[in-house]
């Protein structure tokens, strides 16, 4: 690993847990700047981020952002100097961790060689990224299309998909988060699909299998698998086959629970979509690049779809990136006819630089085995053992470094510690839970009834566990609803 390897780590906190400033690129915001002048100081900081700055997903005057002035690995500190243990890697993106220094100098690199040419042009970092990505890719996929995130990477797939079959349905889950656009939200099983509907048409929603809190009444993984694929093919049927151009399912369900797909399911959609003529769509922008201890969690389940979305973890989110890998068959509809799809910043320079940079680091550091070893060495047995102790821990699930537990107040009947989507006064316990963690240093990921441990792949098993451990205390306060 890099500058925050478990040895060092191991050395800041022998040292008496020494601040970030101690890292070697870890100067931030705080550092005085000759050509870049930023406000120095915190009040500054939040003052004008009071008046001017317009926060997604919020309430303007009921939000107070945390300022950070620094980060450096698994961490990040606020003006005062509280450090803060990552368990949520920002949003489920800071893959490679903070601040990584062969990154940075990659992406200072580029910036001096070419900031932007438009997307028409070759260019070498653009090349080299979609010939390392498409090399990585599942099965015979090897064609790249870049986009600036996750939401109009699923926006330009249904559009492939459309074009590519004359049809115009999508089956989207109903536990799913596939962006904040106007297709991708729709796409969206969430709440946050919610505000925004009426959505694009022809979005068909379906059931994807979850054994703890099954739709189907299932007894078990085998059972859920059986009565899910059922389930969509019934819906297919009464939809008609032919209206349905693709299947969109996140491989392993992120923010909506950490779904971990049970043996045969995405095997069994693999082969209704070869049956049907149907194009199948893997997002995997929160799942791929590591966090399931992949590149892309597709290959844990040895299935090749015919699309695959990514953004987050292809370059940790240094510089917006984000794409669609596409399947020979799909790209050869494109050879004659046009594409009708493109952004401005598509296939941006200074994000393809970084995301060169990030996966060679990823394969000369191991960082994809790191996050298979620690998670099936580290976390998921720690995270197995506060179950044991706490009557709050419904269930664990996850793999690599792609946790949840599910917190409910009575273990026999399943009750969520909280209400589907609660808010306010009804979301009590989960916010003080999130207080908890805070307070002793660690940033959680907390999502409706559950808390996701989602800290980047590099991090440590002192880290990992020095993260448990904290969790073990906070999650008294969950216990006290049980
Ligand atoms: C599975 C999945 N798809 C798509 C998106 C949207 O990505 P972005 O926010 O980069 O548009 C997200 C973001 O969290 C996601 O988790």
């Amino acid at each position: 690993m890099h500058e925050h390897s478990p040895e060092q780590t191991s050395q800041r906190r022998a040292d008496g847990g020494a601040s970030l400033e101690d890292a070697t690129v870890a100067e931030g915001p705080v550092a005085p700047t000759s050509v870049l002048r930023l406000p120095e100081d915190e009040a500054t900081v939040r003052r004008d981020d009071r008046a001017h700055v317009f926060h997604s997903w919020s309430a303007q005057a009921l939000i107070d952002p945390l300022p950070i002035a620094r980060a450096s690995g698994s961490y990040f500190e606020d003006y005062e100097g509280k450090r803060y243990l990552d368990f949520s890697s920002q949003l489920v993106n800071v893959n490679i961790g903070y601040q990584h220094p062969k990154l940075v100098e990659a992406i200072v690199e580029q910036a001096r060689r070419l900031c932007t040419v438009q997307p028409a042009f070759a260019n070498d970092a653009r090349s080299e990224a979609a010939r390392l990505i498409a090399e990585l890719a599942p099965g015979d996929l090897d064609r790249v299309f870049f986009t600036n995130g996750g939401a109009e990477a699923n926006e330009n797939a249904i559009r492939m998909a459309r074009l590519h079959t004359a049809r115009f349905k999508v089956l989207a889950a109903y536990r799913s988060y596939h962006g904040a656009t106007a297709g991708a939200l729709a796409l969206t099983g969430d709440p946050r699909r919610w505000p925004s509907e009426p959505g694009i048409p022809g979005v068909v929603r379906y059931w994807g299998p979850y054994t703890y809190r099954s739709a189907f009444h299932a007894a078990d993984d085998a059972e859920e698998s059986a009565r899910a694929l059922e389930h969509l093919r019934d819906v297919i049927t009464f939809e008609g086959a032919h209206t349905v151009a693709a299947i969109i399912l996140e491989t392993v369900v992120g923010t909506n629970g950490i779904l971990v797909p049970p043996d045969g399911y995405l095997e069994g959609v693999r082969s209704i979509c070869d049956e049907l003529g149907i194009v199948m769509i893997a997002d995997e922008v929160m799942a791929g690049f590591g966090r399931c201890g992949e590149w892309f969690a597709v290959d844990r389940f040895g299935v090749v779809p015919d699309l695959v979305t990514f953004a987050k973890g292809v370059n940790s989110g240094y510089v917006p990136l984000g794409g669609v890998i596409i399947s020979p068959a799909i790209a050869g509809t494109f050879d004659e006819v046009p594409f009708q799809g493109g952004l401005t910043y598509s296939v941006h320079p200074l994000a393809c630089g970084s995301a060169v940079a990030s996966i060679n680091i990823f394969k000369e550091e191991g960082i994809v085995e790191h996050a298979r070893r620690v998670g099936a060495e580290v976390i998921g047995p720690g995270l197995r053992a506060l179950a044991d102790r706490h009557p709050s821990v419904g269930e664990v699930r996850g793999l690599g470094v792609f946790w949840a537990l599910e917190l409910v107040r009575d273990q026999a009947t399943r009750e969520p510690l909280v209400p589907y989507n609660a808010s306010g006064a009804d979301a009590a316990p989960m916010t003080e839970l999130a207080a908890a963690c805070k307070q002793r240093g660690l940033w959680p990921f907390t999502h409706f009834n559950r808390l996701h441990v989602v800290p980047p792949c590099t991090i440590s098993d002192e880290e990992a566990n020095e993260g448990i451990a904290i969790l073990d205390e906070a999650l008294a306060v969950a216990d006290a609803y049980s």
